[in-house]
């Protein structure tokens, strides 16, 4: 039986581009996604793309009886672990389920791997988990403390994937914290395809210039910034990708590991530097309104970039310009799906 990568939340945004890496890479993964926050068909865009089709189980990480299936049928060598809820807002309004889904899910999952035998494992975690930064870059040492229900999660799960790694012998963790994951596969086909209106930055500026939103609210224009708005480390989502290759690679090197790496370019941007640059690469106007903070958003935030070059021997290597021309090609793209252009 060849050798697979369970990835877990395959069908989201960042497992979808990283499903595609591994498969070109010559892995083969089984996707676990329960589609609460994605659609199916994105399995035909990752075999489209990567001229593999990754087996597919809809299902839930929380479900013990799946795992286990799932690990006894297939020669599982380690795990990406994507699967999680999100949004930070939305974790204060009902905690119990991000606690029930992120945290109790993860355990889930370890105690399946465990039982199975499987100890290497990749996690998503966030730069959420530094708070509000005391220091500038940010790196793996900075102290950590959460400001909201989502980022307490990865935390925890953080804290409970040392536990383990301290238990027992021979597990292989890599946690790896995410700065801001922008942009799509430069293929058009799969990229941030929010529910709703969207949370986050980007895929906002996206349908303001594509027409669908009027006009972008830009939270806070009296940071300490130099241009008042929020400064953020964004991250295009195949240089994200390849950081966990990297990851996963250097962890089957090692017979025991527990890393904590961040994953940023090291480069701040302001929220209107962005503007600018998605105006440019879309060619569209980005009409918006300078309206004030919102509460527990932060001034300033970017990663110290040397310990992932050092450890997994990955650098990020794609600008601003890159990440808004791909999200902009997505997001027409799925416009043109939408009328059938
Ligand atoms: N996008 C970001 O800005 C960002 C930043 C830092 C960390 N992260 C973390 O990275 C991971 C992936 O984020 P993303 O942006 O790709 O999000 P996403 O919502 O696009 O992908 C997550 C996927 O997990 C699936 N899922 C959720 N709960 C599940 C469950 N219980 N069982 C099975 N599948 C489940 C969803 O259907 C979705 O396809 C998440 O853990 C997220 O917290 C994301």
């Amino acid at each position: 039986m060849t050798s697979t990568i369970l990835v877990t939340g395959g069908t989201g945004f960042i497992g979808s581009h990283t499903t595609v890496l591994l498969q070109q890479a010559g892995y083969r993964t089984l996707v676990l996604d329960n589609l609460c926050n994605s659609s199916a068909n994105v399995i035909d865009r990752i075999a489209q793309i990567s001229g593999t089709r990754p087996d597919f189980i809809q299902g839930d990480i929380r479900d013990p009886a799946l795992l286990d299936t799932l690990f006894k049928n297939n020669n599982i060598a380690g795990i990406m672990h994507f699967a999680g809820l999100k949004a930070v807002g939305e974790s204060t309004r009902l905690p119990l389920q991000y606690y029930d889904n992120n945290v109790n899910g993860t355990v889930c999952l370890l105690l399946a791997a465990q039982k199975a035998g499987v100890k290497t494992i990749v996690f998503s975690s966030s730069a959420t988990v530094y708070g509000d930064p005391i220091s500038l870059p940010i790196t793996e040492d900075h102290p950590r403390s959460a400001t909201n229900p989502y980022g307490h999660t990865k935390l925890v799960i953080e804290d409970i994937l040392e536990n383990l790694y301290n238990a027992e012998p021979g597990w292989r963790i890599a946690r790896l914290r995410y700065f801001n994951p922008v942009g799509a596969h430069p293929s058009g086909l799969i990229g941030e395809a929010p529910q709703g209106t969207p949370n986050n930055l980007m895929p906002y500026v996206a349908q303001v210039a594509a027409g669908r939103r009027e006009r972008l609210q830009v939270f806070g224009s009296d940071y300490n910034t130099p241009d008042g708005t929020g400064v953020r480390d964004y991250i295009h989502v195949m240089d994200l990708a390849q950081g966990h290759l990297a990851a996963l690679q250097h962890c089957q090197t090692k017979d025991s590991t527990l890393l904590s790496v961040n994953l940023g370019t090291g480069n701040g941007f302001s929220v209107l530097d962005m503007v600018r640059a998605f105006e440019a690469a879309s060619g569209r106007a980005i009409p918006y309104d300078l309206v004030p903070r919102r509460p527990g958003d932060i001034a300033a935030c970017w990663a110290d970039t040397q310990r992932a070059e050092a450890l997994i021997g990955w650098k990020a290597t794609l600008g601003i310009n890159q990440m808004c021309a791909d999200a902009w090609r997505w997001e027409t793209g799925q416009a043109n799906q939408a009328t059938g252009s």
